[in-house]
């Protein structure tokens, strides 16, 4: 294989060493509330965590289970679901944790695992979206893979054996199915992994989030929370992004963008649940030491790598998710976004633009054939 060109690895150097001065110069380590000082108890609730195997997701989960909720993970990945369950519910001394296999990439996937959660959950009262990636490739080769045709409607018709495999597979948990990793993410991204990246961590959570409405509705007081990320505010919502009419410019503005995408449609979402007891807000976890830039070029891993002493632990990365899940002090708040040391900060104008909001609500609402694709 040829070498990436230099140029390909100095954009993402170069945001990287940004980063870094971000880092040394704030103090983006405050804290003003801490789970372990928070007593609210979550017995007879349930909560489904997104991504729950690893990073932040995992250490949500820990505590939600620590705090006696019937807890789902929302794993794409057999081996890694089934090691992180095990973990999970040693952790926290709760066998109340359960594992459900769900590829967010894939919209067949998503109402699969929305069919299946809801004939066997009677309530829903936390759901956090947290998973997400940086680049796509690493999805190459993943079983349950079913990249989504933007421009075409997502979802399309539910693959036969998708549904099968994936819970086949939960039962047997074969420990080969690990996606193949890939070897450097370039700048320039491909309009595959563009795909993958926007189906991931936009078409994917609100599908499922819009699947799963009527059962939180019905758990009310519940909460909905959406994981972003600081470098949203250097996001676009530009509907053509998800048709693939317009490319971004690279893998950077993709991911930003679709952080961007993440709080714009909590805020639309929670305009929409008005009066319904059902809460939305969204969230800045930080820059947490987890896997993310596990698919990123070698040199970028080591900055990474040196640059993480600086970061948060993936458990304290976890503090602005729990805030907005449990805590008291976000009891009745929607519509908000939170920033890493659990404050109330203002979101990107985009994002509070209902006109903005409205316009992503209905693409996504088309691309995920909603109207004639809900399991309810
Ligand atoms: N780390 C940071 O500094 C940072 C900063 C801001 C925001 N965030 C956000 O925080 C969230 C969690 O990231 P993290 O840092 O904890 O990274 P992570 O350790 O890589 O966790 C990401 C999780 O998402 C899962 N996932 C990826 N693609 C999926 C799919 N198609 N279907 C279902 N699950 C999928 C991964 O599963 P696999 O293990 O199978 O890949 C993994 O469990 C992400 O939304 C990220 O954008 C992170």
């Amino acid at each position: 294989m040829s070498p990436p060109p230099l140029a390909a690895l100095l954009a993402p150097l170069a945001g990287l060493a940004l980063l870094l001065l971000l880092l040394l110069a704030g103090p983006w380590r405050r804290r003003t509330w801490r789970p372990r000082a928070c007593s609210v108890d979550l017995r007879g609730k349930t909560a489904l965590v997104t991504g729950a195997n690893s990073g932040i997701g995992k250490c949500v989960a820990v505590d939600l289970a620590r705090r006696n909720a019937r807890t789902v993970l929302a794993c794409r990945d057999p081996a890694k679901g089934q090691a992180a369950l095990d973990e999970i519910r040693r952790a926290a001394g709760n066998p109340n944790v359960h594992l459900r296999l769900l590829d967010l990439s894939s919209m067949a996937s998503v109402r699969d695992f929305a069919r299946r959660f809801l004939a066997e959950e009677p309530r829903l009262d936390i759901l956090v979206n947290n998973a997400g990636i940086t680049g796509g490739k690493a999805q190459v080769g993943t079983p349950h893979r079913s990249s989504p045709s933007p421009g075409q409607g997502v979802p399309g018709p539910a693959e036969p054996g998708a549904s099968q495999e994936l819970l086949q597979a939960e039962e047997e948990s074969t420990p080969n199915s690990s996606p193949t990793s890939a070897e450097g993410l370039p700048g320039a991204a491909s309009v595959e992994e563009v795909k993958l990246l926007f189906a991931t961590n936009v078409l994917g959570p609100f599908l499922l989030t819009n699947l799963l409405l009527g059962t939180l509705k019905a758990s009310a007081p519940a909460r909905i929370v959406n994981v972003s990320s600081f470098v949203h505010y250097k996001g676009t919502v530009n509907v053509k992004f998800l048709t693939g009419e317009e490319p971004p410019k690279n893998c950077s503005q993709a991911y930003y963008s679709s952080k961007l995408m993440n709080v714009a449609f909590a805020n639309e979402l929670a305009g929409q649940l008005q009066g319904t007891g059902v809460t939305v807000n969204s969230l800045n976890p930080g820059v947490v030491r987890t896997g993310i830039m596990r698919h990123f070029s070698w040199a970028v891993r080591l900055l990474y790598n040196v640059c993480s002493i600086f970061m948060k632990s993936a458990e304290e990365g976890a503090v602005s998710t729990l805030y907005c899940a449990v805590s008291r002090e976000v009891e009745g708040i929607t519509g908000k976004y939170f920033d890493s040391d659990c404050s109330l900060v203002l979101p990107s104008a985009c994002a509070q633009d209902p006109g903005v909001t409205r316009k992503l609500w209905d693409a996504l609402e088309q691309l995920v054939d909603l109207r004639n694709g809900g399991t309810e």
